[in-house]
């Protein structure tokens, strides 16, 4: 259920015995990472209680266009905006009804007409009320004005009769709804490792070696690895960029620590992508007290070699896994990152130059040439989000 994780969903409860049905749909989608909004009808809290849904959502449960006492308006408008999808589960024959013919008597219905994203419904009814011309013609609209029909199945049904109405398993609608949000998106059901940012080596508790890296350039590749459908982590040095939106964003400080969490996250990723500025070097004796220039008079810090992450990460890669590394250089670019790329046993290296006016460190743009084994491509200045954007796109080829 890769594909639910951050995804803001309705799920509309309306009035049939299979509502209970629907507190299953609503932990699978909670535990599947998405946030969900219970909106309820009046006849469907005869069924199931809006505490019960409230608790498992996280949410309050929205029945009303007011709250009786404090008169606070619920918007039907930006919880339509807000969504990524919407599914009505169970869609009785008068919900089915009502939407088809834009009867905004209720929450429920308000909201559909307001949605801007794919709604769902999940009928359940009856066998006689199913099979009514009626609910064909009302089911036949709602699929022309592009709502998707979860199919019931048929079975025993509450009335004891036996026929088509049952509302579909909530197990089946969340992967109906798992599989939308992968479509179109080539990186569903991978997992993909990123690196970012600095590494930051303490000399004292008040300074540390470093370098320039804003983490921007990591933090583009991790967001938009998530957008083409992978699950991501995101292993970032010291930043001040919030967490990327649907990634698992660990944050650490050295580049040991960020070794460790690297190692510890590469074993099941398909997919790695080292753009962290990692510093090479670290002191060899970190004094813990701030080091005072009139007593102290330190004129030289000893240092040791940091371990090369990519380096150890290229010595741990299985067949099928890919290692993609960055090389940041100031001359002879293209030589120096052929080098790299063998030596760390990449699959692909991004090469950026602090000669070309705009990449690298900070800045908002970059522009990369990407190497693999068989292929180089040059890219323009742009926007690093548009870069991140390209570098996803070879590693989707190459895949
Ligand atoms: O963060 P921004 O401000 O957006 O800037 C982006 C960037 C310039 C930092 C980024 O585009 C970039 O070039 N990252 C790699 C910087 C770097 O350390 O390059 P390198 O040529 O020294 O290293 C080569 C590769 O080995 C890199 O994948 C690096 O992550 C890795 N490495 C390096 C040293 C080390 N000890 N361990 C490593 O894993």
């Amino acid at each position: 259920m890769n594909n639910l994780k951050g995804k803001h969903i309705i799920l509309g409860i309306s009035g049939g015995i299979a509502a209970y049905k629907s507190v299953t749909l609503l932990r699978l989608l909670v535990k599947a990472g998405a946030e969900v909004q219970v909106v309820i009808t009046p006849n469907g809290k005869e069924f199931i209680t809006p505490v019960t849904l409230s608790s498992l959502s996280g949410n309050p449960v929205i029945s009303d266009f007011f709250t009786a006492n404090t008169g606070e308006w619920h918007s039907h408008v930006s919880l339509g905006i807000w969504a990524d999808a919407m599914i009505v589960a169970p869609a009785t024959a008068s919900t089915l009804a009502k939407m088809a013919n834009g009867v905004a008597d209720n929450m429920l219905v308000t909201t559909y007409l307001s949605s801007r994203c794919p709604v769902f419904v999940a009928p359940a009814m009856d066998l006689d009320m199913m099979a009514h011309p009626t609910t064909t013609r009302n089911l036949a609209t709602l699929r022309a004005d592009g709502v998707r029909i979860i199919e019931p199945a048929a079975g025993e049904l509450a009335s004891h009769l036996v026929g088509r109405g049952r509302m579909e398993e909530p197990e089946n609608i969340a992967a109906v709804l798992n599989d939308f949000f992968g479509e179109g998106r080539p990186l569903a059901g991978r997992k993909v490792l990123v690196t970012a940012g600095p590494t930051y080596e303490r000399i004292d508790p008040v300074r540390f070696i470093g370098n320039f890296s804003t983490g921007k350039m990591g933090y583009a590749i991790a967001a938009e690895a998530a957008k083409q459908g992978a699950e991501v982590v995101l292993v970032s040095g010291p930043t001040a960029l919030a967490d990327p939106e649907g990634v698992t964003t660990i944050r650490i400080e050295s580049a040991r620590q960020m070794l460790d969490e690297v190692l510890a996250h590469f074993a099941d990723s398909d997919i790695a992508v080292m753009c962290a500025a990692v510093a090479d070097y670290a002191p060899a004796n970190y004094v813990d007290r701030k080091i005072k220039r009139e007593h102290d008079d330190v004129d030289s810090i000893a240092l040791v070699k940091n371990p090369d992450i990519a380096a150890s990460v290229g010595k741990e890669k299985k067949p099928g896994q890919i290692l993609v590394g960055f090389a940041l250089e100031t001359d002879n670019a293209e030589a120096h990152a052929r080098e790299k790329l063998a030596r760390k046993n990449l699959d692909m290296i991004v090469v950026n130059s602090l000669a070309d006016a705009g990449a690298g460190f900070g800045t908002d743009t970059n522009k990369v040439t990407v190497i693999s084994r068989d292929k180089t491509e040059d890219f323009a200045l742009k926007d690093k989000r548009e870069v991140a954007k390209d570098i996803i796109d070879c590693i989707i080829r190459y895949l």
